[in-house]
């Protein structure tokens, strides 16, 4: 992002319009290759949360094209292993969730066992000479994090420092270990992963593809994400209500779906939606009676798969009578138009014409979003069989009119 030297200094809006990314970089095979081996197989990706894990299971994940399991014992503990056994390379875990006595991971081949550290224990039948070290063949293991949750793992054998766009602190105030899976939406949608996170990061669609989003957000009817954004705007500019009048969450009929989170600041209270990313492969927005977490996968070069989890306080999903349409409809509703318009947008993207697009002052989201995309790839290429640390996310408080 380019500060505009006469503008306020909280002003984001680009001083220029920059070029946007070539156009084949959303469907070239070789751009898809880059990016799975650059970024998806290098950060921090999310798999699940905690409870999609239950104790003493096996689950079969994958990132990156990469076959991999995590392993959870009898007291909930997760372990991530590449799914290869040190034999002759079976998969260990063959269905997408198996049992675990929380002892023993068995090949379903030759019986190699290996213990929950991922330490090779016995060779079963296979009677090994003195040149063979059990220890040398222990299971591959894949650094995995828990955070408020949600359950991330990376290929990297040193991986990158976990940053959260708004720091790992952010959702401290929402009890977040303790909400539960109200509701999944999965949708797959024709486009590149990078259009959907593009449109994420913008809102000058807003006005135009979500009409019920910029009733209940007035700011989105101009266009922008955050009041700082428009025209004439100063830190003395008085702040406005986030919401249209009466309404407090985004819910069919604007009321909180439950009680409201008890911890949150009167600041947190007012914002009403507070959006945090973790690029490439989540967004989480957070409101004062439910939390909805965004999966993005990238399936192909024009494919993505998006998969939505509402979660709530147990207390809220027991309560009598409670309406979790009323709660899902609204955020389905959204999110099937920018499905619709990322679709439109991968289309046009083929044309012969079309080599480059041409970013909006407005957009510097989207030109921070490209930006991270080309650094992290340069640095990966330039690191190639090093093990060195990615270009750090970017910074961006913008609420997202996703
Ligand atoms: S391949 Fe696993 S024991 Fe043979
Ligand atoms: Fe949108």
């Amino acid at each position: 992002m380019t500060p505009n030297n006469s503008q306020p200094p909280h002003f984001p809006l680009l001083d220029h319009c920059p070029l946007a990314l070539e156009a084949t970089a959303y469907y070239d095979s070789e751009w898809f290759r880059r990016e799975q081996r650059g970024i998806w197989a290098r950060g921090w990706i999310y798999v699940g949360r905690v409870t999609d894990f239950p104790a003493q299971t096996l689950k079969r994940v994958t990132v990156a094209d990469q076959n991999l399991f995590v392993a959870s014992d009898p007291a909930g503990h997760l372990r991530a292993f590449h799914n290869t056994c040190r034999h002759r390379g079976s998969a260990l875990c063959v269905a997408e969730e198996e049992p675990f006595n929380g002892k023993l991971i068995r090949c379903p081949y030759h019986a190699w066992a290996y213990n929950i550290e991922g330490g090779l224990v016995s060779t079963a039948f296979g009677t090994p000479t003195a040149d063979f070290d059990k220890l040398e063949h222990g299971l591959f293991a894949v650094a995995l994090k828990v955070w408020n949750g949600f359950v991330f793992l990376c290929l990297r054998d040193n991986p990158p420092a976990f940053e959260p766009d708004l720091g790992a602190s952010i959702l401290d105030n929402w009890p977040m270990d303790t909400l539960s899976t109200g509701h999944v939406l999965e949708k797959r949608l024709a486009c590149n992963w990078k259009v959907f996170w593009e449109n994420y990061n913008e809102c000058l669609h807003c006005p135009g593809v979500h009409p019920a989003l910029s009733q209940r957000v007035p700011v989105y009817r101009q266009g922008i994400m955050a009041a700082n954004e428009a025209a004439g705007w100063t830190p003395e500019t008085p702040a406005q209500a986030a919401l249209q009048e009466g309404a407090v969450s985004w819910t069919v009929n604007g009321q909180s779906c439950g009680p409201e989170f008890p911890g949150l600041t009167a600041q947190e209270r007012a914002q009403a939606h507070t959006f945090v990313t973790l690029y490439p492969s989540l967004y989480i927005v957070a409101h004062v009676d439910y939390v909805r977490a965004v999966t993005v996968v990238a399936t192909g070069p024009e494919e993505t798969v998006l998969r939505a989890q509402w979660l709530f306080a147990p207390e809220t999903l027991n309560l009598p009578g409670f309406d979790l349409a009323n709660v899902t409809d609204f955020a389905t509703q959204v999110m099937m138009e920018d499905g619709q318009a990322c679709e439109i947008n991968q289309q046009g993207l083929k044309s012969s014409k079309f080599i480059q697009g041409r970013l909006m002052p407005q957009e510097f989201d989207v030109h921070g979003f490209q930006q991270w995309v080309v650094a992290a790839l340069q640095e990966a290429e330039a690191d190639s069989d090093a093990d060195a640390q990615p270009g750090a996310a970017p910074q961006s408080s913008s609420p997202k009119p996703a």
